[in-house]
């Protein structure tokens, strides 16, 4: 197949170029850069010993990416590219709105005139809100608290009316919990070039002492220790999930949504717990108020997305972090100097 990676310069969509250079597929790299590095299309390569295709692009711009598609010959879409922390999208709103759910209908719009019906979106388990029961299945009530898992509730609806009277698209919605992690070769990771948010980068600073502490946000939640709780799993696992669902597409019709998780809550608590034994080293915390938009518990029912996609199997919390680690040394070590 001949792949159009959005967001393919990011955290997954970087690794999900990998894997699907690895299995023979031609990827096509459309991103802004907004909130990655050219450089990562060289990492690409050199993992994959292919190079993708990379064009640089607002998703937004529907005539570029009509064009991108056309002289391409893509066949199908992995939407990754959007604005993704939720406390940003409390200060943020329209922008979230603009780039996420823009950004959806212009590739929509793009794919239609090019003819390109099979679609995999990056959507999020934060849409699921405050849920009433625990693990969360993907028929739950979709209740987001704020601008960003509004605009991917927004973008389901969209990708779910668009397949109601066209039966000719095949999409799937992957809603991904917590993905953390980096490829084991330690050449790519989660490399934001604006905000660092996501927690296991954050715990990477600390531990390096590029941060003083790792803030708590919010030690008063209805949890067992009081902080918040969340369902992690690795990047490389997330990508092979996609991998899996773009050979289901030729084969289906409509619209689908599976949660991506591993099933297993842990709080923030227990993760710098498990960050400092896998590390070997103590991580300063400080606790902080909750942030606006978070909710006390998100994680997955895995059952469906199981039978769906096939796998059993997910790389272990330790996993996560000796990865994430051998990314953030190698970093300070090589990549540094160069950029
Ligand atoms: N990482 C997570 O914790 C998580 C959880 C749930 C869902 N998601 C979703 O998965 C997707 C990928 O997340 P990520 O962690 O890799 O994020 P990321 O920020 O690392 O990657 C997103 C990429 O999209 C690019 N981009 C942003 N706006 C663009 C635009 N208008 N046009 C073209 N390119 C643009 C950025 O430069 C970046 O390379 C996002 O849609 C995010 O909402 C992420």
């Amino acid at each position: 197949m001949k792949i159009l990676l959005t967001g393919g310069c990011g955290f997954i969509g970087s690794h999900q170029a990998v894997v699907l250079l690895e299995a023979g597929h031609d990827v096509v790299i459309v991103d802004d850069l907004s909130n990655a590095r050219a450089t990562v299309v060289d990492r690409i390569a050199e993992i994959a010993g292919r190079r993708p295709q990379f064009v640089g692009l607002d998703v937004r711009d529907t005539k570029a990416l009509v064009e991108v598609m056309a002289t391409t010959g893509c066949d199908s879409i992995i939407h990754f590219a959007g604005l993704k922390h939720v406390a940003e999208s409390m200060e943020r709103a329209v922008d979230y709105l603009d780039v996420n759910v823009g950004g959806m209908t212009s590739l929509l719009r793009a794919a239609d005139v090019t003819g390109i019906r099979r679609f995999i979106f990056s959507s999020s388990g934060s849409i699921y809100g405050p849920a009433s029961t625990t693990p969360i299945p993907e028929d739950a009530p979709i209740q987001p608290t704020n601008p960003y898992s509004r605009s991917k509730a927004v973008c389901e609806e969209i990708l779910s009316a668009v397949c109601a009277v066209d039966p000719t698209w095949a999409v799937m919605s992957l809603r991904y919990f917590n993905p953390a992690g980096a490829h084991p070769s330690g050449l790519i990771g989660e490399d934001p070039t604006n905000l660092i948010s996501n927690i296991v980068p954050v715990l990477m600073e600390a531990a390096v002492g590029e941060m003083e502490a790792v803030p708590i946000y919010g030690t008063d939640f209805d949890t067992p220790d009081g902080t918040a709780v969340r369902d992690y799993i690795h990047v490389m696992d997330v990508v092979e999930a996609h991998s899996t669902a773009l050979d289901l597409l030729p084969g289906t019709t409509g619209f689908e949504a599976l949660n991506i998780g591993r099933g297993q809550g842990i709080s923030v608590r227990q993760l710098v717990a498990a960050a400092e034994n896998a590390l070997g080293s103590s991580i300063p915390v400080v606790e902080r108020p909750r942030r606006p938009g978070d909710v006390a518990a998100l994680v997955a029912a895995t059952d469906r997305a199981r039978e769906r996609l096939g796998q059993t199997d997910y790389r272990a919390v330790d996993t996560i972090f000796s990865d994430a680690w051998r990314f953030r040394v190698g970093r300070s070590s090589v990549w540094a100097r160069r950029w």
